[in-house]
């Protein structure tokens, strides 16, 4: 079976009672169940990391496992020059990784509308909910 990584960025820990009108009341659990069902096929593994230098290993490591991340990377998507230069290792080992968000960044903040990981992603979506990580999936899995 082919395996996917999720993996998720500061705060989202806390989804399910963070911002539930931006960010919905399901928590990581419920959102990495509602996928396993839809996605029988993938072995998909929940990750979540408030941590800069976890989430670059992780990237790290599914560089060398060539494991395909749908990726959030929270608020680190807005400034992270780290993780970006960790995601170029995946794209040029020809691994796909998908940025996703649940809401929808380009209509909030103006800090919020640059994403320096969008650049060297496979491709980006956002502000469909956990609906964005479903749709990443399905990407992947046909890829
Ligand atoms: C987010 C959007 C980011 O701007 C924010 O910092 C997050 C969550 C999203 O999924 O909508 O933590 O990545």
């Amino acid at each position: 079976m082919r395996t996917v990584w999720i993996v998720n960025g500061p705060n989202l820990g806390r989804l399910g009672t963070r911002e539930p009108e931006i960010y919905g009341s399901e928590t990581g659990d419920d959102i990495h169940k509602m996928l396993q069902e839809r996605f029988p096929e993938l072995e998909l593994e929940w990750r979540q990391s408030d941590d800069e230098a976890e989430l670059m290993s992780w990237i790290h490591d599914a560089v060398d496992s060539k494991t395909p991340v749908v990726f959030n990377p929270a608020a680190f998507s807005h400034y992270s020059y780290a993780l970006r230069d960790a995601c170029v290792l995946m794209q040029e080992a020809g691994v796909p990784l998908v940025e996703v968000h649940l809401s929808n960044p380009a209509s909030r903040e103006s800090f919020r509308r640059h994403s320096v990981i969008s650049e060297v992603a496979s491709g980006v979506i956002q502000g469909f909910g956990a609906e964005s990580y479903a749709l990443a999936l399905s990407w992947i899995d046909r890829h």
